[in-house]
Formats: C-alpha cells, sequence, structure tokens
C-alpha cells in the first residue's frame, strides 16, 4: 500500500490545490540522513544509495523514493546547461541549484559540489565558498575534489563546522590535466597516490569519499583501509555506496553510454513521444476539447 503526501501544487478548477500523489517508497525511512546514519550505515554493511539532483521537482521524486543522499553534482553544468564540462558553472549557480533541491527534501542527506575555481587557491577561499552553500542555499554539506592539495582546506572546512565529502579517481573538474575520461589509477604509482589521499581525506575530517571511475580491486582495497563510506561511480560493487547522475540513469541523456552506467529508463523517449502526441493533438485540433475549456 502506497503512502499518501502532499504533492505539488496544481492548477484545479481556477483554483491552485495541493495534489495527492500515491507512492510506494523503496524503505520507508522516517529519519533524516545525517553523516552520521552513512557512517552507521557503513559499520552495519548496508549500502547507501545516493543520485543527483539540480532541480526542485526531481529532488522531491527521489527523496520520497527514499534515496539516501542527494548530490546537487557540479554535472548540473552538463546536464542542465548544455556545457561540454564542469569547469564552467559558478558559485551562484550552484547555489541556485542547490536552494531548489533544499526547499523540496525531507529526508535525504544533500551534498553540493563546490565549483570549479572555488576551492583550489588557498583555504580561505575555500571556506567562504563553502559558507556561502551553506548559509544561501541551506545545504547540508560540501563536496570537493583532490587529495592532499586540498588537505589545508578541508581541515579548516570542517574546523568551521562544515561536514565535507572528497572525491577521488576521475576528478572532471581536473579534466584539461588528463586530455581524456579513461578509468583512472590503473598504474601503481597513481593508485598509491589514491590510496594515500583516501587517508589523508579522512585524517582531515572527511565524512565520506567518492571514487568515481577507478579499478574496483582498488576501490575495494580503499573502502576496507577506510572507516568513512566509500560511494563509488564506475568503481565496482566493493565500496560501501554507489552514485549515478539522475538523467544518465533515467535514460534523459542518451549520448552518455560508459560501461558503469545501468540505464533504469528510457526516458527520453518516453518524453519525446508524449510531446509528439501533444503536438498531433494541437495541430489536428483534437486539444483542447469541450471538456478541457471554460
Ligand atoms: O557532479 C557530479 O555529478 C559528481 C558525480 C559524478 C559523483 O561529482
Amino acid at each position: 500500500m502506497g503512502i499518501m503526501i502532499n504533492g505539488p501544487i496544481n492548477y484545479v478548477s481556477g483554483k491552485y490545490k495541493m495534489m495527492n500523489v500515491s507512492h510506494t517508497p523503496v524503505s520507508s525511512k522516517a529519519k533524516k540522513v545525517t553523516t552520521h546514519v552513512l557512517t552507521e550505515m557503513k559499520m552495519k554493511g548496508e549500502k547507501i544509495s545516493m543520485l543527483t539532483a539540480y532541480d526542485y521537482s526531481m529532488a522531491r521524486l527521489i527523496d520520497q523514493a527514499g534515496v539516501d543522499v542527494i548530490l546537487v553534482g557540479d554535472s548540473a553544468s552538463n546536464v542542465m546547461a548544455g556545457h561540454e564540462t564542469t569547469l564552467p558553472i559558478t558559485l551562484d549557480q550552484m547555489i541556485y541549484h542547490a536552494s531548489s533541491v533544499i526547499r523540496a527534501v525531507s529526508n535525504a542527506l544533500v551534498v553540493v559540489d563546490l565549483p570549479f575555481g572555488t576551492y583550489q587557491g588557498n583555504s580561505k577561499e575555500a571556506l567562504n565558498s563553502s559558507i556561502r552553500i551553506m548559509k544561501e542555499s541551506g545545504g547540508h554539506a560540501v563536496k570537493m575534489e583532490g587529495g592532499v592539495e586540498i588537505e589545508e582546506s578541508v581541515r579548516r572546512i570542517v574546523g568551521a563546522g562544515i561536514p565535507v565529502m572528497g572525491h577521488l579517481g576521475l576528478m572532471p573538474q581536473s579534466i584539461y590535466q588528463y586530455g581524456t575520461y579513461v578509468v583512472r589509477a590503473k598504474e601503481e604509482a597513481e593508485a598509491e597516490k589514491l590510496l594515500s589521499d583516501a587517508r589523508i581525506l579522512q585524517e582531515a575530517g572527511c565524512f565520506a569519499l567518492v571514487l568515481e571511475k577507478i579499478p574496483a580491486e582498488l576501490a575495494t582495497r580503499v573502502a576496507k583501509e577506510v572507516e568513512i563510506p566509500v560511494i563509488g561511480i564506475g568503481a565496482g560493487g566493493g565500496v560501501d555506496g554507489q552514485v549515478l547522475v539522475l538523467h544518465d540513469m533515467l535514460g534523459i541523456t542518451q549520448e552518455f553510454s560508459p560501461r558503469f552506467l545501468r540505464r533504469y529508463h528510457t526516458l527520453a523517449e518516453e518524453i519525446m513521444g508524449a510531446v509528439g502526441k501533444y503536438i498531433k493533438d494541437v495541430k489536428t485540433k483534437d486539444f483542447p476539447n469541450s471538456k478541457e475549456q471554460y
């Protein structure tokens, strides 16, 4: 039996009304997800689910479906704005996306990416950017890419009471340094640096870590060696949780098809089909009919 929840506002019979939305949650969690809940989940061996969201409507749906963590990723730069990389998105734009997500969420932990150029300069800049995100969007934590290079910033941000999630492996903000989006840390030197960076981030106070596109064996080793939850994307099943970009897993984006992506729907086809029907109905004067007018 699904639960009834107050849904979005709908325009009905000349008045705005709250819609009732029937929904069967995957896991009925009354509890808000905090960083401590994620640590407990790792200790109990319960896998963590994380998805991106950048707007109110999608965030509301995935929170109601019971996702543990919502990432307001700088992938908004690609998915929402159509840029080729994550580099152009600004702090103001991230705050806009994050505040829309926050208004929708009741249970999930909301983590917001610090965009490129707003934390690499020095730890004071990193702290100021994090404070803006927390104050102006209401987000619950920030995420940043890098290892030992950002250690001082992580310490300073955590010292100010702001939870930080780390991000190692393929770090899309460094794409022009890599030159390509291939699997990272296949060579021993890079794998050793990644392991050392993971330990440093844990020591510096990160509450969790994202590992992107690295060999599954290495990711499993990191998850075993650190106590903080490790959430993977293209990092295999031996980690403590998984994250995917929502628009990729729903099949809204079509061009992007890495091996690690499982598509749970083909929404692009559904959306284009529905819009095609609407266009036809308008052109053939089938819409609106006599019941759909005043
Ligand atoms: O921005 C993003 O969506 C991310 C995920 C790929 C982890 O950082």
